[in-house]
This record gives C-alpha cells, structure tokens and sequence, in this order.
C-alpha cells in the first residue's frame, strides 16, 4: 500500500507544510497543552539544574510519533536558557560527525538526536564517554601506532527522542538520567491545540467543529493541525473559508477519515484481522504482509493508536481484534472470539 496518509503522524515531507508547522510549535510551557505528568517532572529537573548552576541531566523522551517530542526539547531549551542543535540518529554517518557537532557546543547546550535508536554503533560508543563524562575519545592513526586522545568537552544536555525504548541498546537508555514518555492526548487537549492553531494561522473554527475535528485527531497534535488545514481548504474553496460543522463533516468524508479518526489504510488493516484470521491473534509480520507495510510501520503507526483506542489487543499470541472493532466497522463479532461478551445461551 504504503499511500500518503492524511492521519500518518510521521513529520511533513512537504518544506512548506513543515515550516507551517513550525510557526504552530508552542515555544514554551505556558503554551505547550497536555503531557502534564511529563512537563511537571521536566519543570522540576530544570528548577534543580538552575539552581545548582549545572545543565540538565541527559534527556529520553520517547512514544509514538508526532506527540511532540521535538517540541518538547525545543521547549525544555528555551526554558533553559540553553542553545539548541537539532539532528537525527541516521543523519550522523561517522563518528567524525558527532566529534564536530559535539566540539561545536558549548556549556549548557542542548544536542537534540531524534530516532536516536539508529545511530551507527560507532557513533554510539562515542556518545558513552560524552554522556557520561563529557570526554571525547579520539583515536589518531591505526595499527600498533595509534595513539588515543581525551578531549573535554562543553558540559552539553543529550535529548533523545525515539518511537520505542526497546529498540534502543541498553548501555545507551541507561546514561539518560530522565526517561520519560509521551503520552497521547485527550480528545479536549487536542481542541484546545486546534483552537490555539487557528487561532495563530487566522483561521475561524466554530468550537463544535473543532471538537469534532479533535475526535478525528487520533489524539495526535501533528494531525490535528494538519486536519485543520485541509478542512481550511475545503473551506476556502467550497464556502467563505470558515470552519462550521457542516464544511467539517463534509470535508472530513471527502478526506475518508472516519469518527474515530481512521483511513481506509486502519480499516483494511482491522478488515484483514477479521476476514482473513477470524479476529486474530495475529503475528505482527503478518500484519505486514497483509498490508504490504513494513513492521516498524504497523509498530509505530498504526498499532499505538488502535491500542490506545482499544480496538486492537496485545495478546501473547499476536494481535487481536476487540469487538469495538467489530461493533466499528459493522461486522458482526463472533461471541467466541469476544472474551468479554457474556453467552448467550
Ligand atoms: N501544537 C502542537 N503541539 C502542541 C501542544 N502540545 N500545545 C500547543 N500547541 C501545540
């Protein structure tokens, strides 16, 4: 399949849409709505860190995508104080590369690494000592006359971000002194987040139409605020621009995102379950090849929200359809497979 989703939390491949995202990022925690337990904690590490005049402890933030993970690091920089660099796992290639990044820091800055899980290995060794005790190893030459060097480095805070912390090496998750995760958002959150986005991009989104578009939100920010400017456009072409339910509604059938937030892509996904394996449980690369998705997609996109939603159930034995599901696409479920149904006889 592997279609351009509209509910896909992965970030905008389009530049444009990505700097409108941009402008929408809060840039502080008074802006920043939801992840309360998370901001709390991370307000409070940051109080202790000012106080002592030290930076911040290494940071691993972690969930499924477009929750905000960036943002947040930009958030936790700006109320530092502190200058942040922002790069990825695949993006640093050689252990060189992290050397310059990391001898281009200085005291109390703030390296952002997102899908930190895909660093090189050779990368990653390199990162212990920096993390530990802000020494870079260098080795000069090869063979019996190489010589290595210890160099010190700015006294730098490393947040990472990743979709999972089971994908990342242990030595690794334990030099990060704060793991925390990120949780989805209430369908209220996610309103909150629309009205402030249209509130910022001069968008007029009547309160009811924006709950109804928080509901199709898959809980997710990122695509909240990219249902919003699809809707706009539908809007802008088909009346006066303003977001009421009815323009909502209709532009929401037409991008076939359906009430509980789901494209054709979750129902084919959830179809397959029931049709093919009557229900489940299924093993995730199965999913895959149902779908003609990779693993890691299935893993990190579709599952978390279909769990979230109790759609979908882990079980020891694979995944498992819920009869909310059933219920959802209008199938009708199999009382032997609904463990929670009561009998009928
Ligand atoms: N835009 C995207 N995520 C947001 C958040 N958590 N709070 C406010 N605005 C946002």
């Amino acid at each position: 399949m592997a279609i351009e989703r509209i509910v896909d939390a992965a970030e905008e491949a389009d530049e444009q849409e990505q700097e409108l995202e941009q402008t929408l990022r809060p840039k502080d925690f008074a802006n920043y709505i939801g992840q309360e337990r998370l901001k709390k904690n991370i307000k409070l590490a940051i109080d202790a860190a000012k106080k002592r005049g030290e930076p911040l402890d290494h940071v691993l933030l972690y969930g499924p995508p477009g929750l905000g993970k960036t943002t947040m690091a930009s958030v936790i920089a700006h109320e530092m104080g502190a200058q942040i660099r922002i790069t990825s796992g695949p993006a640093i290639e050689r252990a060189g590369d992290l050397a310059s990044l990391l001898t281009n820091l200085q005291d109390g800055d703030i390296l952002f690494i997102d899908e930190v899980h895909r660093l090189h290995r050779t990368v990653e060794e390199v990162l212990y000592s920096a993390m530990e005790d802000f020494k870079l190893d260098i080795m000069l030459g090869k063979g019996p006359s190489a010589k290595s060097l210890r160099l010190d480095l700015p006294k730098f805070t490393l947040i990472g971000a990743t979709t999972r912390t089971g994908a990342l090496a242990a030595p690794l998750r334990d030099r990060f002194g704060m793991i925390h995760r990120l949780e989805f958002y209430t369908a209220q959150e996610i309103s909150q987040i629309i009205e402030r986005a249209a509130g910022i991009l001069g968008i007029q989104v009547d309160p009811v139409a924006a709950q109804e578009l928080a509901l199709r939100a898959r809980l997710t920010p990122r695509i909240a605020n990219r249902l919003l400017r699809r809707v706009r456009d539908y809007a802008d072409v088909n009346g006066d621009g303003i977001i009421d339910t009815v323009i909502s509604t209709k532009a929401l059938e037409l991008l076939e995102v359906d009430e509980l937030g789901l494209d054709p892509g979750d129902r084919m996904l959830l179809t397959a379950i029931i049709d093919s394996h009557n229900g489940g449980p299924v093993g995730v690369e199965t999913l895959a090849a149902l779908t003609a998705e990779e693993r890691s997609t299935i893993e990190d996109f579709y599952e978390p929200y279909l769990l979230q939603i109790g759609l979908l159930e882990r079980t020891p034995r694979g995944r498992k359809v819920t009869a909310k599901a059933y219920t959802h696409l209008g199938k009708q479920p199999k009382t032997n497979h609904i463990e929670s149904q009561p009998s009928l006889l």
